[in-house]
């Protein structure tokens, strides 16, 4: 049987990991993917230590890789959206299969590049752009490929759940952390993407559109990222028996769909509150199925690369036959934020003084929000005249809340900005 060959474009984390797959299961991967499975060819403007390429022919111009005309399956694991977008759209166009862990790309061009891919009879697959080890686009595109999916729930950035785990359970500081999640490969080249909720955001899209067989434009996920956690609200959270996650959600609903990207309170009972360190957890709730809860390796070289690798195995088991498969219904429409639902974990500084609280609870009624929980933290020494104030809201329509919020703004005992992060009930 003619041997297939690999190429890969790119030697950074994810890069490394494939090398070292390679040259540890080699003869696995042959007999997985019914044929002789070779990386013929690496392209990477510089050598990685963490892997041993003298095995490999390697070229410092990665289009020697792309125009190579015996790769048969391109690997493009250099991230970012332009020469990444030439790279695969090249290969498409010279009728090479492409497997990319690049969910930036995937988001942002995705639909374009898949009518590509469909167009040159050629399969463009991205298993490792979300949630690294877990097959969640398998399990979207097939193994859950009976039912209506109603909704997404998912920690889906390593780096952000790292963070936010060392900093509830060891007390650390914020940017520590994300130092040592850098060091550690998790973090991508531009670490604001994980911190400031965009990673997260592209891997939502993917997963909202596979869901719900509607391509969603970028602009359409609202973003919020976890730099404005701070350790107080993690401390009060776990008081109230809360963790907080960095939660990306899609779902439909009876107004429209949901999808939204953002620090969340989530009570302790639940699976997904105990996920912890870099893993990621997707929530995904089909008709048929029920509710399925997938936990794995979010970030990382090795699980990264695993991912890569069992789309590779596919695509050279199924030959000629590997495609995409993918038929987006038109563009998907997203409900505004204001009109979605839901709780609220509300924290503010208020002077200390009679009355103060029964404002506090009049601004909310006003707007029909009744308060599951309510929290006055003691001052901190006798001579301070201010408190920290907590509370917990029903699930309400963000308008409604945003004008309940403004109320208290303009009381004069609210001392500060408003911290203010949702909680999720529904899994
Ligand atoms: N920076 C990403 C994360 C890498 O932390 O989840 C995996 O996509």
């Amino acid at each position: 049987m003619k041997p297939v060959n690999v190429g890969l474009v790119g030697l950074g984390t994810v890069g490394s990991g494939i090398v070292n797959i390679f040259n540890k299961n080699a003869a696995l991967l042959s007999k997985r993917a019914h044929c002789s499975l070779q990386l013929s060819h690496i392209g990477a403007r510089r050598d990685n230590q963490l892997c041993d390429t003298s095995a490999y022919r390697v070229s410092r111009d990665i289009f020697d890789v792309v125009n190579d005309p015996d790769v048969d399956v391109l690997i493009e694991v250099i991230g970012g959206t332009t020469i990444a977008k030439d790279v695969i759209t090249q290969a498409l166009k010279a009728k090479k299969h492409v497997v990319t862990a690049n969910k930036a790309l995937i988001a942002e061009h995705g639909d374009a590049l898949f009518k590509l891919a469909n167009q040159n009879g050629v399969a463009l697959k991205y298993e490792a752009a979300v949630a690294g080890s877990i097959p969640i686009i398998k399990t979207l595109t097939e193994g859950l490929s009976a039912n209506e999916v109603s909704s997404v729930v998912g920690i889906i950035n390593g780096t952000g759940n790292f963070i936010l785990s060392e900093m509830t359970s060891k007390g650390r500081e914020f940017a520590d952390v994300l130092k040592e999640a850098q060091d550690l490969g998790y973090a991508e080249a531009d670490p604001t993407f994980d911190v400031e909720g965009i990673d997260a955001a592209h891997k939502l899209q993917i997963l909202a559109s596979l869901a719900f067989g509607r391509w969603f434009n970028m602009g359409s996920v609202s973003t919020e990222g976890i730099s404005k956690v701070a350790p107080k609200d993690i401390a009060y959270a776990s008081e109230l028996g809360y963790r907080i996650k960095h939660l990306g959600i899609a779902r439909q609903t009876s107004e429209g769909c949901e999808l939204r990207v953002h620090p969340t309170l989530i009570n302790v009972s639940e699976s997904i509150a105990k996920v912890d360190g870099a893993l990621n957890a997707v929530y995904l709730n089909g008709d048929a199925a029920g509710g399925a809860l997938s936990v794995g390796a979010g970030a990382g070289s090795l699980p990264t690369a695993s991912a890569v690798m069992a789309d590779v195995i596919d695509v050279a088991k199924s030959g000629s036959a590997a495609t995409s498969a993918i038929d987006f219904e038109g563009e998907g429409h997203v409900l505004p934020l204001d009109q979605c639902r839901s709780a609220y974990y509300v924290r503010f500084v208020a002077i200390d003084r009679p009355g103060v609280m029964s404002e506090v609870a009049q601004a909310f009624s006003k707007c029909d929000i009744s308060l599951e929980a309510i929290l006055q933290k003691e001052k901190r020494q006798s001579s301070d005249d201010v408190v920290d104030v907590v509370l917990i809201t029903n699930t309400v329509q963000e308008a409604s809340f945003n004008q309940a919020i403004s109320a208290l703004k303009s009381n004069g005992a609210v001392v500060g900005d408003i911290q203010r992060i949702r909680v999720e009930t529904q899994f």
